[in-house]
């Protein structure tokens, strides 16, 4: 076999070119060359700058007692999975009671687990113990509304308009002659009407609320000051007992225009088709006062507790503002996971998130998949073209500055389910948009940990959702320990992020290298990692001077670079 690369690689070229498979060696990522391990010189920097995190879709990672619907239980059994898999902290989506009228993102109580979940002291107990296994927690935060369940909500129906309890949420009376008509023309994302109204305490047709998602998702007002204060209460709670950080939902959403205006049938109701930076409901200048004083509770919390916003706006500086030195730590970058499979669309997301966050002191937060988004695998083409994409566009992310976002299953090479028998679907997607769109469920299907066995070893009974019949072969137990798999990639990767000194903490410089084709992307991280990612059809010749470190998927039998794979070479 000729090849170009040393035999001590991580990866060593076979003469065989599969789809799928490639030759890693597992052990690799345990033991790492001392040489690469970072100087205890470096400056200190707080966990959460170039962390990796894995997100938990509670529902679907591990169902502990056995009822088909994952919990806590369900995910302090698996931290030592978590732990070996080599990321920094866990993501979990909102445990709080909720009538899951929208996967828990509709709270009843935010002091709380549903007990569907656990109790609080399984919450106690999985912070701690995730703390002993070197992991942190970050948990879900859901401010722009709460469950229509909640108990301020249920005061507010019971109470008259212009009360206090309706002054919590966003009550209007209604327009046309008899109030019929909702205040203004705005649509749930979810589809319909934003806005709800209600019968009062004496039968007549009330007043309307607003409610941006479902109907059981009313909005609060954030120009209330008891929201606020209640709010930062919240957040206390959980520092309280421990958690390292907070993702806010809809972080962009939570004020609106108090004047209430249309948005015409001429303006999409999406703030990309938005003309200026006025948008009624979304990215309003407003929210950034809220995050300022979110700051101000975390950091009177000693251990470095952060925030992350997930918040859609329209372009990368509109992100930046979020992450102004006295607002938020991290906001995902959305614009990464539109990104197409082309090196261009590729390297003008990142340069265009890099350029706009250094003129704020922040660090880009890469994210491929969640729970709102079709699987990666899948966007990327499905089949074995779609794994082999997603691969390499795992080591494209995780070799770039700042932190990265993993959803779980992405590390199994899981794909969307997208044949999902319309009975067991859940999201309200479906229903709201009259059954005409399938909605998230399928890139929330239960993991499978076995080859067999009821639910994949997801728990000892069913799944809230039916699994594929091939995902056995991509569950835990088939992938753990055996070479090339997709699984055993991500434990390789994550390791040599941790030990380079040129990724991760080790915070290496960044510079585009010329490739050899407009479809390669080369970039170098500090002295002596270059990535190489190909986006086009056909193999390239790797740079001379390179020993690889990782491969995405196995390199050609004359060591050249195949189309849709990545590689981390070390060049001296
Ligand atoms: C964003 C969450 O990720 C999504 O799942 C949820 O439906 C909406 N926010 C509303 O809370």
């Amino acid at each position: 076999m000729t090849t170009t690369t040393p035999q001590t690689s991580a990866y060593a070229p076979t003469d065989v070119e599969s789809d799928v498979e490639c030759d890693l060696d597992a052990d690799v990522g345990v033991d790492v060359d001392p040489q690469l391990v970072a100087p205890d010189s470096a400056p200190p920097r707080p966990w959460w700058r170039d962390a990796v995190v894995y997100q938990v879709y509670i529902r679907s990672f591990a169902d502990g007692d056995g009822d088909g619907i994952g919990d806590l239980a369900g995910i302090r059994a698996r931290l030592p999975y978590l732990r070996d898999l080599g990321v920094d902290a866990v993501w979990i989506t909102p445990f709080y009671p909720s009538p899951m009228a929208d996967g828990g993102y509709d709270v009843a109580d935010y002091r709380a687990i549903e007990p569907l979940f656990g109790a609080l002291e399984d919450a106690d107990a999985l912070i701690a113990e995730a703390h002993a296994a070197g992991l942190r927690v970050v948990v879900d935060v859901v401010p722009n509304h709460s469950s229509d369940q909640h108990a301020w909500f249920r005061a507010a129906l019971a109470s008259a308009p212009g009360s206090p309890e309706r002054a919590r949420y966003i009550f209007r009376p209604g327009r046309g002659a008899t109030g019929e008509l909702p205040p203004t023309d705005w649509k749930s994302v979810f589809g319909g009407p934003a806005w709800r109204r209600v019968t009062e305490a004496d039968g007549s047709p009330g007043e309307w609320y607003l409610h941006l998602f479902a109907p059981e998702q009313p909005d609060f007002d954030w120009t209330n000051p008891e929201v606020v204060a209640e709010f930062h209460d919240i957040l206390r709670f959980w520092l309280d007992r421990g958690v390292d950080g907070f993702r806010i939902d809809v972080a962009h959403g939570l004020v609106k225009d108090p004047a209430l205006p249309d948005i015409g049938a001429e303006q999409e109701q999406v703030l990309d088709a938005w003309a200026g930076t006025d948008h009624p409901f979304w990215d309003r200048e407003g929210v950034h006062e809220i995050y300022r004083g979110w700051r101000k509770v975390l950091d009177a919390y000693a251990g470095d507790r952060m925030a992350v916003a997930e918040a859609w706006v329209k372009s990368p500086d509109r992100l930046a503002r979020y992450v102004r030195p006295d607002e938020l730590h991290q906001a995902f970058n959305f614009d990464f996971v539109e990104t197409d499979w082309e090196a261009s669309a590729f390297r003008g997301a990142i340069d265009a998130a890099m350029s706009v966050l250094a003129g704020v002191g922040a660090d880009a937060q890469w994210v491929l998949s969640n729970h709102d988004i079709v699987r990666h695998v899948t966007r990327f083409g499905g089949g074995s073209k779609g794994l082999r994409r997603a691969r390499a566009a795992t080591l494209l992310m995780l070799a770039l500055p700042g932190g990265a976002y993993l959803y779980q299953g992405e590390e199994l090479g899981l794909y969307e389910v997208e044949d999902l028998p319309e009975d067991v679907l859940q999201d309200p997607v479906w229903l709201r948009s009259g059954h005409t769109e399938k909605g998230r469920d399928g890139c929330r299907v239960p993991l499978p940990w076995t080859r067999g066995g009821p639910s994949f070893g997801f728990g000892g009974g069913g799944s809230w959702l039916p699994q594929p019949g091939d995902w056995g072969g991509l569950s835990v137990q088939a992938q753990d320990g055996t070479p090339g798999s997709t699984l055993e990639l991500y434990r390789l990767v994550l390791a040599l992020r941790r030990a380079l000194p040129a990724l991760g903490a080790g915070n290496g410089a960044f510079a585009w290298e010329p490739g050899p084709s407009p479809d390669v992307l080369t970039f170098r991280r500090g002295a002596d990692v270059v990535v190489v990612v190909n986006f086009g059809a056909v193999p390239v010749a790797l740079p001379a001077a390179g020993e690889v470190l990782v491969a995405s998927g196995p390199l050609t039998a004359a060591g050249e670079l195949p189309a849709d794979a990545a590689v981390w070479l070390r060049t001296n």
